[in-house]
């Protein structure tokens, strides 16, 4: 199989699978427990169908959205995933060209494997910071202070990681940042060898926006479970993300919300966007999946504040459908983090260029000019 061969988003996943060994594979794929809301996010959308109007003349569409501030040239935004370099050895800078070329909005994590100063200077395109609270406050002003500095957009604080989701293939596959190569896991790694030569001859594995704080996760191998048990604070509460909003100053999202009481209590604190997510399924199984909860936090926010829906989108309809059910925007990480994998750079540009085409086609088909015309009345739930 080959890049030529990906025409969604489920073909560069059997083209990640291709080439990565399968501990790499099993942490970008996997999720929580029984793996059930990761399957859930996605499946959510196939119980809701679309209701086209036709003869409505859609010579000339117009898909772009402005959201937190920024003009986006569709309604998706490339979420922030951590650790990319293990993933393909152009990492982060492989996401930021290619949203930069395609007008797209997208995140770094706090477990970025290229720093906060890089990715500012590479793209004018928006840009957002995803920050992790540590134990270590010295490290959360130290990322705040790095991102006013480099001129980020928007920073992303993660809520729903107060403690780590049972990553059970991370457990029996023993993955870590940086991938530890023990005699059984090595034979997994040796047998991509592709992969193995880029990661141990190319630009060393690090986490500088947080080595200069934390030895976890650079020099010493550590399970992301690991990670967020010993390394994030616990005590993370409104309170603190109230603080955390003010000290940083600029356009602030809060990534994680999925209660309707929640999302108000982000209002009256004056958050500019939630990301309704569970994280991708990879915290807490059984929870609700964003496109189920959507409706219920639209009507309790709607106009109040952006709604992006996060998670389980895979197809261009995936994104009309959350538009449609009154979220401002979607976005996802595996849609474009299995190309990275898979093909680098020229992956994610043909993922995103395979979504803005169906996107285009679906609104053209749905018969609207502008996804503003999407509603709920071009939806029926089954
Ligand atoms: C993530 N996600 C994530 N979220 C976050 O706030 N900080 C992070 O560092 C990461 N890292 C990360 C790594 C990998 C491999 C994945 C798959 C996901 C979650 C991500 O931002 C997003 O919420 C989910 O990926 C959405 O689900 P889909 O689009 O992958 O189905
Ligand atoms: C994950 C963390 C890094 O989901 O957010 O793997």
């Amino acid at each position: 199989m080959n890049l030529s061969d990906c025409h969604n988003v489920d073909d560069f996943r059997r083209l990640a699978k291709q080439r990565l060994p399968w501990p790499v594979f099993d942490y970008i794929d996997g999720a929580a427990d029984d793996e059930l809301t990761k399957a859930r996010n996605t499946a959510a959308f196939n119980d809701v169908d679309l209701v086209p109007d036709v003869l409505a003349g859609v010579e000339h569409i117009d898909p772009s959205i402005t959201i937190m501030g920024r003009r986006s040239a569709l309604p998706l935004i490339l979420s922030p995933t951590a650790l990319q370099r293990i993933f393909h050895w152009q990492g982060e800078r492989a996401i930021a060209r290619a949203a930069e070329k395609f007008g797209l909005w997208f995140g770094i994590s706090s477990l970025a494997t290229v720093s906060i100063e890089e990715i500012g200077a590479m793209t004018a395109g928006p840009k957002l910071f995803q920050l992790y609270i540590h134990k270590d406050k010295g490290l959360n002003r130290s990322l705040i202070e790095r991102c006013q500095a480099a001129k980020f957009d928007a920073i992303a604080l993660t809520v729903d990681t107060i403690v780590s989701g049972k990553r059970e293939r991370c457990a029996r596959s023993g993955f870590t940042s940086p991938p530890r190569f023990t005699p059984s896991s090595a034979l997994s790694y040796a047998a991509k060898p592709r992969w193995a030569l880029d990661y141990l001859f190319r630009e060393k594995f690090r986490l500088p926006n947080l080595d200069s704080h934390v030895d976890q996760g650079t020099g010493e191998p550590i399970s992301i479970a690991n990670y967020f048990n010993t390394m994030l604070d616990p005590a993370m509460d409104w309170k603190v993300a109230e603080q955390i909003r003010a000290d940083w100053g600029g356009t602030f999202c809060l990534k994680g919300i999925m209660s309707a009481a929640d999302a108000r209590r982000a209002v009256a604190m004056g958050v500019d966007a939630i990301m309704i997510s569970n994280h991708g399924g990879r915290q807490l199984d059984g929870s609700r999946a964003p496109f189920d909860a959507l409706p219920e936090i639209v009507d309790a926010v709607g106009g109040q504040i952006e709604i992006i829906s996060d998670g389980g989108v895979r197809r261009g309809t995936h994104v009309l459908k959350a538009l449609a059910a009154g979220a401002s925007c979607a976005s996802g990480g595996r849609l474009y983090l299995y190309a990275l994998a898979a093909a680098g750079q020229a992956g994610v540009e043909r993922a995103l260029a395979l979504l803005k085409d169906e996107i285009e086609r679906g609104m053209k088909l749905m018969g609207v000019k502008s996804v503003t015309e999407l509603n709920r009345d071009r939806l029926r739930w089954r």
